[in-house]
């Protein structure tokens, strides 16, 4: 069988304010399969977003306790804790595993830059020793490889010029530049318009089917969950109320939270 890449274990959190410290993640614990699909799942202020922010190490480190262990298979088949990484050292420890897509990705591009200006930085951050004529063949290559119409016509916009489904495909093959095994993905169509949403989640779809990548996706949407995930989780008040197979927690959801969520999505879908 095949070895988790990502494992979390008893992961908690606290924020600290005005002298007392908050929970927030109490116990959340899960594994990730490569190339599996999972769903994070639960309403506003479940947890969501800060379990990402703690596999990323992007929470703000002076106002938070954090315990447990998150464990990144190396290619030798050994693990890491990166939460006993020192501080640098886990940011970029945990950015060569993992890509990160968010809500507000599209604001990531710079609105007075030209697209193959920013997205060149980009790249050359992960291949420095690229000229400017081979960057420019590796982005109209990724282009390809992401239906991003155009070709060079598209690079030499600026962001404005082109619809928010292509910025947020642009901003995603930004993301992905890292080549990182792992992609989170934080509510990543919320800004977009329903026929570029489904556009967006197909693409991701497909982006982790082609890469092998292995993605975690956060949404309020269980329909996205039920439509593109292996596995999901569902998340209330900082833990993890359920948690398996995509099928059976749609067949046969076992907490009541979670009973409560499908019918919700049933009740939009009508
Ligand atoms: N800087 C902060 N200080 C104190 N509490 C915070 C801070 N940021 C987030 N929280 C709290 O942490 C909890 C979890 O928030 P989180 O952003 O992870 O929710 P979420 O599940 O991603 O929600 P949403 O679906 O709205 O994005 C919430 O109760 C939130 O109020
Ligand atoms: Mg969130």
């Amino acid at each position: 069988m095949t070895e988790p890449l990502l494992i979390v274990k008893n992961l908690c959190l606290d924020i600290r304010k005005d002298g007392r410290a908050i929970p927030i993640l109490r116990d959340v614990g899960f594994e990730l399969k490569p190339g599996e699909r999972k769903g994070i799942a639960g309403e506003s202020g479940a947890g969501k977003s800060m379990t990402m922010h703690c596999l990323t190490a992007l929470i703000p480190r002076n106002i938070c306790d954090i315990r447990g262990e998150i464990l990144f298979r190396d290619g030798d088949g050994r693990y890491t804790d990166a939460l006993k990484l020192p501080w640098p050292e886990r940011q970029r420890f945990c950015a060569g595993k993992i890509s990160l897509i968010l809500q507000d990705s599209i604001n990531a591009l710079n609105p007075f830059i030209r697209i193959e200006t920013q997205w060149a930085e980009t790249a050359r951050l992960h291949r420095p020793d690229m000229d400017k004529a081979k960057v420019r063949e590796h982005l109209l290559r990724t282009m390809d490889a992401f239906g991003i119409p155009g070709g060079v016509e598209t690079l030499r916009k600026y962001p404005h010029q082109l619809s928010g489904g292509m910025r947020q495909r642009i901003a995603i093959g930004m993301a992905l530049e890292s080549d990182a095994p792992i992609l989170i993905a934080d509510e990543p169509t919320t800004s977009l318009d329903t026929i570029n949403q489904r556009k967006v989640v197909e693409f991701i779809e497909a982006l982790c089917a082609a890469r092998g990548l292995s993605m975690l996706y956060i949404t309020h949407n269980l329909g996205i969950v039920q439509a593109i995930c292996d596995s999901a989780i569902v998340m209330k008040d900082g833990r993890i109320v359920e948690q398996g197979a995509t099928r059976d927690l749609f067949a046969s959801p076992a907490d009541p939270y979670t009973r409560q969520l499908i019918e919700g999505t049933r009740g939009l879908r009508r």
